[in-house]
């Protein structure tokens, strides 16, 4: 299993970093979470006082941020030029800005590069909107992650420790129209991707869906 790369897309609050931790440390294979490189980026550019909005603004200085990840499925990390910005990755203020910061192609690209030098030393479940359609098509399992909008904000609301229902749920719909609708690496089914809806499925069954997966793929 040591060169088996797993891709889960999906949409926002879909239950991808969860599961994704989950088949990782069943399977022993390291975990990349590229949302949460797309945010450090975003986060060091709110940080250095740059126009998210602005797109030629926000190419000129994308190469700068020295971004790391770590890929423990325990304890997952994220670093901005050495600095530990896990926590403050998730702020509001990061969720309102990352879907736009993420539509621009001069980020992608930089990031696209860090993304594969990881999954290149291979054995990795890798989550993410463009991994099995862009980062990665090779990938041996590619998974679509789907819930409902309502399941999805719930879970959200109760990670981000009972914020409001219906804001979550509206940040989340609004990333996802930004993700879907832009004309670089948009969220979208990947190619021979296998579709499961977490709706009404328990963390341990959509684990174990994808193991299943896993086991059939070697
Ligand atoms: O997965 P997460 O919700 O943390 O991702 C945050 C944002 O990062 C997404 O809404 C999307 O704009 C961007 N993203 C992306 N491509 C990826 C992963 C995340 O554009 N592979």
């Amino acid at each position: 299993s040591s060169s088996l790369v797993i891709a889960v897309d999906g949409t926002s609050g879909s239950g991808k970093s969860s599961t994704s931790r989950g088949v990782a440390e069943r399977l022993g294979l390291r975990y990349l979470d590229t949302g949460a490189m797309f945010r450090a980026m975003t986060w060091w550019l709110l940080s250095e006082g740059v126009d998210v909005h602005d797109a030629e603004a926000v190419a000129a200085v994308a190469g700068r941020p020295r971004i790391e990840s770590g890929t423990d499925p325990l304890a997952p990390t994220i670093t901005v030029d050495g600095v530990d910005v896990s926590v403050e990755i998730r702020s509001a203020e990061v969720n309102a800005a990352v879907s736009p910061v993420s539509a621009v192609p001069a980020v992608r690209t930089r990031l696209l590069d860090l993304q594969r030098e990881v999954i290149g030393e291979g054995g990795i479940v890798v989550e993410g909107r463009d991994i099995g359609s862009v980062v990665w098509p090779q990938a041996e399992v590619k998974v679509y992650l789907s819930a409902d909008p309502d399941a999805r904000a719930e879970r959200r609301a109760a990670e981000e420790g009972g914020a409001d229902l219906a804001s979550t749920q509206q940040s989340l719909l609004e990333r996802d129209r930004i993700d879907s609708g832009r004309a670089t690496a948009p969220l979208t089914m990947a190619d021979g991707a296998v579709h499961v809806d977490s709706t009404h499925l328990t963390l341990d069954e959509v684990v174990e869906t994808i193991l299943a997966l896993a086991g059939s793929a070697r």
